[in-house]
C-alpha cells in the first residue's frame, strides 16, 4: 500500500508531499493541497497525475522488466545497456522504481511527458534520489518522441504507454520504434468503457471492432485491445506475442513481445477471429480467420441467432514461461503483501486455463435455471472429476474456463442440485 508521509516541500510553487511506493520514496504533488473536496478524483485534481491505486500495475511493470532481462534481453557488447522508455510519465513513479528497485546498472530509463510541471516534479525527484546519470528526462508529446527517437538512433528495448484513457493513438509509432527483434512493449488502457461493450460506436471508432456487452466483457476488452495493437504492428511488417493480459481494477494491463518480418506479421492474422454467443443460454462458439463465417445460430436452434462481437484476438494471453518468470521475481522484489497475492492468484488461474478462451458465468447460468448459486469451487472440481478441463478465472468471481459445453453444465448443476 503506498504511505504518505509527513515530509512536504514547495518546488516552484508546487506542493509536494514524501510518498512510499514499492522501496521507492519520491514527492508527487500533495493531496492534502490539492484536493478540496470529498468526491473529487484525487489523481486528475493534482497538477501532475498521480494515482496511488495504480501501484500494482506498476509491480506488474518492475516484474515484466524484470522477466524480460532474463528471458529475451540478449546484448550484443558486454557494455550494452537497456534503455526503458515511460512515454506518460506523469511523476515518473514508474521509472523512478524501474531504477531504484530493480537496481540493474544495465538499465537506463528515459521518462517524457508534455505537461510541464511533470518535468519539473521528475526533475526534483532525480536530484532527491541522486539517480541522475541513468536517466534521461524529455518534454515532449509522446508521438514526436518515439518519431525523434528513430532519427537519433536511440532504440528502446522497452516501451511503456500508460495514459489516462486511451493508448489508442501513441500505439503506431512506438511499435516503430521499439527494438523490433524482441521489444518490449507495455501498454495500460483505462477506457475500460467502449472496449466492455458499453459504447459500441466508441469501440469502432478507436479500435475498430464491434463490441457489444457479453457475459465475458472484460476478456473481450483485452482480445480486442489486442487485436487493435496487433493490426498496428501488422502494418509495420511486425508482430506482437502477448505475454499476459490484465484487467484489474479499472485498467488492462497488457505486455508484448514485439518481433519483426513479415512472416511474422502474417501469424497474427491467424489468431484473429470472430465469436458469437447465445443471449439465451450464454454458450460461445469462435472461429479463428477473417475470412471464417462465425456460427449465426446456437446450438439448441429454438434459441435462435447468436450476438456476433469481433474482430478479436483468439490465440493466447498469457505466455507461460514468461508468466512463471514474473512470478519467481515477486518475492526478489519484495512486492507488498496485498498486491503479491492479487498477482499470484491472476497468474496461477490464469495459466491453468492457458489454451481456453472465454468463460461462462456460473450466476448467469444459474439466474437462467431459477437456481441459487452454488459454490464456484464445487462446479469446478465436478466438472473436473468428469474429465472436463476447469478452472476460475480472474476476468469475473464467478466466471469458469472450462472446455465443457454450456449444456454439459446445466446437467452437472442439476445433478448437484438434487444430491
Ligand atoms: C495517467 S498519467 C501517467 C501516470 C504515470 N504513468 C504513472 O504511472 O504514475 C498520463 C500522463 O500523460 C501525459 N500526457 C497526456 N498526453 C500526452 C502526450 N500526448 N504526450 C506525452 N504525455 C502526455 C499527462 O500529462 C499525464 O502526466
Ligand atoms: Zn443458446
Amino acid at each position: 500500500m503506498v504511505e504518505f508521509l509527513r515530509e512536504t516541500v514547495v518546488v516552484d510553487n508546487l506542493h509536494l508531499r514524501k510518498i512510499r511506493e514499492g522501496k521507492t520514496e519520491i514527492f508527487v504533488p500533495d493531496p492534502f493541497y490539492y484536493v478540496k473536496r470529498k468526491n473529487e478524483y484525487m489523481p486528475t485534481s493534482l497538477p501532475v497525475f498521480y494515482n496511488p491505486v495504480m501501484e500494482v500495475n506498476r509491480d506488474l511493470s518492475l516484474l515484466a522488466i524484470k522477466a524480460y532481462m532474463d528471458l529475451y534481453w540478449q546484448p550484443k557488447k558486454e557494455d550494452e545497456r537497456i534503455l526503458y522508455i515511460e512515454a506518460l510519465a506523469g511523476t515518473g513513479i514508474r521509472g523512478f522504481r524501474v531504477l531504484n528497485e530493480i537496481k540493474n546498472p544495465k538499465v537506463k530509463v528515459l521518462l517524457n511527458d508534455i505537461n510541464k510541471l511533470s518535468i519539473k516534479i521528475m526533475k526534483f525527484n532525480a536530484s532527491y534520489l541522486k539517480i541522475e546519470s541513468d536517466l534521461t528526462i524529455t518534454n515532449y508529446d509522446a508521438n514526436y518522441l518515439f518519431l525523434r527517437l528513430r532519427n537519433t538512433g536511440m532504440i528502446p528495448d522497452i516501451i511503456e504507454i500508460d495514459p489516462y484513457g486511451s493508448p489508442a493513438r501513441f500505439i503506431f509509432n512506438a511499435v516503430r520504434c521499439i527494438k523490433g527483434k524482441g521489444g518490449l512493449l507495455l501498454v495500460t488502457a483505462t477506457d475500460t468503457a467502449p472496449l466492455v461493450g458499453k459504447f459500441i460506436e466508441a469501440a469502432m471508432r478507436k479500435y475498430g471492432c464491434f463490441l457489444v456487452k457479453s457475459p465475458f466483457s472484460k476478456e473481450m476488452a483485452v482480445r480486442a485491445l489486442i487485436y487493435f495493437i496487433g493490426r498496428e504492428a501488422s502494418i509495420l511488417a511486425r508482430r506482437i506475442v502477448p505475454l499476459f493480459a490484465i484487467f484489474s481494477h479499472h485498467f488492462i494491463k497488457l505486455a508484448l513481445l514485439v518481433l519483426r518480418g513479415r512472416k511474422e506479421a502474417d501469424k497474427f492474422w491467424k489468431e484473429i477471429g470472430w465469436v458469437s454467443f447465445c443471449n439465451i443460454c450464454t454458450q460461445f462458439y469462435f472461429s479463428k480467420g477473417l475470412q471464417n463465417r462465425p456460427r449465426e445460430l446456437c446450438e439448441m436452434e429454438e434459441h435462435g441467432l447468436t450476438e456476433i462481437i469481433g474482430p478479436l484476438w483468439l490465440g493466447r494471453i498469457f505466455e507461460e514461461e514468461f508468466s512463471r518468470e514474473m512470478l519467481k521475481k515477486i518475492d526478489e522484489l519484495s512486492v507488498n503483501p496485498r498486491n503479491a497475492k492479487l498477482i499470484k492468484r491472476i497468474f496461477e488461474w490464469e495459466l491453468e486455463a492457458i489454451d481456453i478462451p472465454f468463460f461462462y458465468d456460473l450466476q448467469e447460468i444459474a439466474r437462467r435455471l431459477r437456481m441459487s448459486i452454488p459454490s464456484i469451487n464445487s462446479v469446478i472440481n465436478s466438472l473436473k472429476s468428469k474429465g472436463y478441463k476447469a478452472s476460475r478465472t480472474h476476468f469475473n468471481p464467478r466466471g469458469i474456463k472450462t472446455n465443457a459445453k454450456v449444456r454439459d453444465i446445466v446437467i452437472l448443476l442439476k445433478h448437484m442440485v438434487n444430491q
